[in-house]
């Protein structure tokens, strides 16, 4: 049963600076892979999960988000209209299977601020965050695999990947105890460290954009001061509570895109376009033609 999550977070009030002029007056989370605004792939994941309750954190400039999960009445009716029936279907599918509920997270005082504004929203109950950059292709869906976990060892679950030793300052990074046999990819938190230099990480296994997390992170992210770029960490939050709890990890079976950073989006843009039935044969006939020496005079 996966029925003890009920709500996914979405944290998505960030400025999107690392795609200006891209996102100068457009969300981050609304640019495009293929045909769907990224943050659609986090949603649907949810949904497929058994998570129907989506609570977005916004704020300024972010009334793009809102649109794209309304019913769309005027579109809805010259779809159908027309007999454009399998677009008809394909829009109404974003949101017929969602309840969402927006929060202003106000200021940008970082993610474990993001968490906590949804405090009242969440009431005494585990929840899910999902980071929508991290765009994972798995089956079953990654959160769904967590939830399985949560299920069984009742307490918060944190999604990681080993990642290369020199891009350990980009994540939280965990240091496991390898004594307690939780089953296959599962592990015990010991310490947890948010960006730490690589020569300082006690490990290189990081943090990506899943949580399961249970409400006495409210508490733990309340008594968490900020850093020292002025945000609170929900890894400095997790690094509480763990003097109160377990915390666990878990690695999730699946293909994770970082679609946060220009490389990372353009890699999976052409991963999905590639599992595309009807667009997988003509796009890779194009790549193969392509002359791969191109580049940049420098
Ligand atoms: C956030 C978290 C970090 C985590 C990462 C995963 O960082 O603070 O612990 O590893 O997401 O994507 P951000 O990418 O927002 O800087």
């Amino acid at each position: 049963m996966s029925g003890t999550i009920r709500k996914a977070v979405f944290p998505a009030a960030g400025l999107g600076t690392r795609f200006l002029p891209a996102t100068k007056a457009q969300p981050k989370e609304m640019l495009v892979l293929v045909d769907k605004p990224v943050i659609q792939y986090g949603v649907e994941e949810a949904v497929q999960s058994g998570v129907p309750n989506i609570i977005i954190v916004t704020g300024r400039g972010k009334n793009a988000i809102e649109d794209h999960f309304d019913v769309a009445v005027e579109l809805e009716s010259y779809l159908e209209q027309r007999g454009k029936t399998a677009l008809l279907e394909e829009i109404r599918k974003i949101t017929a299977p969602i309840n969402v509920a927006y929060v202003r997270q106000g200021e940008p005082l970082g993610l474990g601020h993001a968490v906590l504004v949804t405090r009242n929203l969440i009431g005494d109950e585990p929840f899910a965050v999902i980071l929508g950059d991290d765009v994972i292709d798995a089956n079953p869906p990654a959160l769904k695999q967590m939830i399985d976990v949560y299920e069984r060892v009742q307490g918060p679950v944190l999604a990681v990947e080993r990642v290369a030793p020199e891009d350990v300052a980009s994540y939280g990074i965990v240091a496991i105890d390898e004594r307690e046999d939780l089953g296959p990819r599962v592990h015990r938190v010991k310490d947890l460290v948010e960006k730490p230099r690589r020569e300082d990480a006690p490990s290189n296994l990081a943090i990506i954009g899943r949580y399961i997390l249970t409400p006495d992170i409210f508490e733990a992210l309340e008594a968490t001061g900020r850093d020292g770029s002025g945000e609170i960490q929900l890894t400095n939050g997790l690094r509480r509570l763990l003097q109160q709890r377990p915390v666990y990890v878990y690695e999730i079976e699946g293909v994770r895109h970082d679609t946060g950073n220009k490389l990372g989006f353009l890699k999976a843009l052409v991963y999905f376009a590639l599992r595309r039935p009807d667009l997988a044969e003509p796009f890779r006939r194009y790549l193969e033609s392509l002359d791969l020496k191109i580049g940049v005079e420098t």
